[in-house]
């Protein structure tokens, strides 16, 4: 019963993280929330004052970051240089800004390699923008996850630390240029790997889609 990879990639709000979170649970693998790497950076950068334009200098900090991902009561805790941002790492300046970051070639070859690592021995449920295509092209079963974009900002809305911060409308208006961005940029873009099952989770449930992608694990092994 040999352990695989599972890489699940889709835009923002799809569901991601919550149904990576229980099929890594289900099978007794380990979660990977690639998102939260990034959004560490760019706290980091945000702190120092350091704009994405600066290259070299948001490199040069970036590798001597310590992101560590770990298991914690109420999912993923994330410490950045040993402290906790689980919660910081979710605010709107965030969100309006890791995107530009994440556009930096140098910094997301970084970012790779640490995710390859953390996969090297399998047993991995992975999520993000470029799992499938680029981080993990050999992952034995790979998943883009989309739902509508109203849909997908209820759902972030609704998992928001701070929601008093925004508004429904505006937050719809924010994952959609996120998207954007995400989709247009020329480093690894987020795309449907070809070999990638797609599910639109507009109108399913979470346990609905975790079932569905444990399914395809099963049909894998
Ligand atoms: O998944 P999450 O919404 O937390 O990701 C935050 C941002 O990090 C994305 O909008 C994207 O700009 C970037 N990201 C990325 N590649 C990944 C994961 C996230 O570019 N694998």
């Amino acid at each position: 019963n040999s352990k695989i990879n599972i890489a699940i990639d889709g835009p923002a709000g799809a569901g991601k993280s919550t149904v990576a979170r229980m099929v890594a649970g289900k099978l007794g693998y380990v979660y990977v929330d690639t998102g939260a790497m990034y959004r560490a950076v760019t706290l980091r950068m945000l702190e120092l004052g350091i704009p994405p334009e600066n290259e070299d200098k948001v490199l040069q900090v970036a590798r001597d970051m310590v992101i560590e991902l770990k298991p914690g009561e109420e999912g993923q805790k994330v410490l950045l240089d040993g402290k906790d941002v689980t919660e910081q790492i979710r605010s709107t300046g965030i969100n309006a800004n890791v995107s530009r970051y994440a556009q930096i070639e140098g910094l997301r070859a970084l970012m790779v390699s640490l995710q390859r690592q953390m996969a090297l021995r399998k047993g991995v449920v992975m999520d993000g923008r470029d799992i499938g295509t680029t981080v993990l092209p050999t992952a034995e079963v790979k998943v883009f996850m989309t739902a509508a974009v109203e849909e997908r900002a209820r759902r972030r809305f609704q998992e928001m630390k701070d929601p008093e911060s925004t508004s429904l409308e505006q937050l719809t208006r924010d994952i959609a240029e996120r998207d954007r961005l995400d989709a247009e940029r020329e480093v690894s873009p987020l795309r449907q790997a070809s070999d990638a099952v797609l599910l639109d989770t507009t109108r399913m449930t979470i346990s609905e889609v975790s079932e569905a992608i444990v399914s395809l694990c099963e049909a894998y092994g």
